[in-house]
């Protein structure tokens, strides 16, 4: 069974707005793309493409790949303007996969146990997402800001990635999304893809409420703390 990752980082950062763009930010010494990598190594996935923007490509070659010696990651691609761009544009370059696991650069903290809980959701329905239940009451809050509905917390999760496929599944559900214009679907992860485009179930692989997404500047000390707890476990 081969298992390739997709580790991607070629986003602008918008509501981190910061110089240096989120995922190469520094934590704890390395840039927060390195810990997502080195997570995917240490899980012994067989291999890591890398997805940046263009004009990252060779840093990222030197800094990131070359610097940390990342023996497995073995293509560095251009992503695309929208999320659902960048993970076609790696699906291009795979050549053969069994399970390919879709991963934002933007998570750091991933643990092994959770990468491989989603091998093992996708092995039973050819696709799984990382998730864990909400602990807030959500609710559903109009134009106005006036609060129209409260769904039963119970029903939701909050999702994560690694998104984990059989191959197949997901190379057939993007060229069937790329058929029509994606830009008109609102496409948020690629789960949304292969619920829309294809007849597979999404199972749910346990996640970790440690396994955040660095979106805004108070993460950052957050994701510090997490990756000091797993390093000391
Ligand atoms: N990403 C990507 N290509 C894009 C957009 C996003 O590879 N066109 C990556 C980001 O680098 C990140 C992950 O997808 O690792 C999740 O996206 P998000 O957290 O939304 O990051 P950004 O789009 O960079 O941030 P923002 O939405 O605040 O601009
Ligand atoms: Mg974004």
């Amino acid at each position: 069974m081969k298992t390739v990752a997709v580790v991607l980082a070629a986003g602008k950062g918008s509501r981190m707005n910061t110089a240096v763009k989120k995922q190469y930010m520094e934590i704890n010494g390395k840039p927060v793309v390195c810990h997502s990598i080195a997570a995917f190594e240490r899980a012994g996935i067989d291999e890591i493409v890398l997805v940046t923007g263009k004009d990252d490509i060779e840093w990222c070659q030197r800094e990131i790949v070359q610097a940390n010696h990342f023996e497995w990651v073995t293509k560095i691609v251009a992503g695309g303007k929208e999320r659902y761009d960048s993970v076609y544009a790696a699906l291009q370059v795979i050549s053969d996969a069994d399970y390919i696991l879709i991963h934002d650069g933007a998570r750091p903290c991933v643990s092994t146990e959770v990468i491989w809980r989603t091998i093992e959701a996708a092995k039973e329905t050819g696709a799984s997402v990382a998730a864990v239940p909400v602990k807030d009451t959500i609710k559903v809050v109009n134009a106005e800001g006036i609060a129209v509905d409260t769904p039963d917390r119970s029903t939701l999760w909050s999702v994560q990635t690694p998104q984990t496929f059989a191959a197949d599944v997901i190379r057939q559900a993007y060229e069937k999304m790329y058929r029509q214009k994606p830009e008109h679907l609102k496409i948020t992860d690629d789960a949304m893809v292969v619920e829309h485009f294809s007849a597979h179930q999404v199972k749910i692989a346990m996640g970790d409420y440690c396994n955040i997404k660095i979106t805004t500047m108070d993460d950052i000390p957050a994701a510090e703390q997490y990756l000091l707890g797993a390093a000391g476990q």
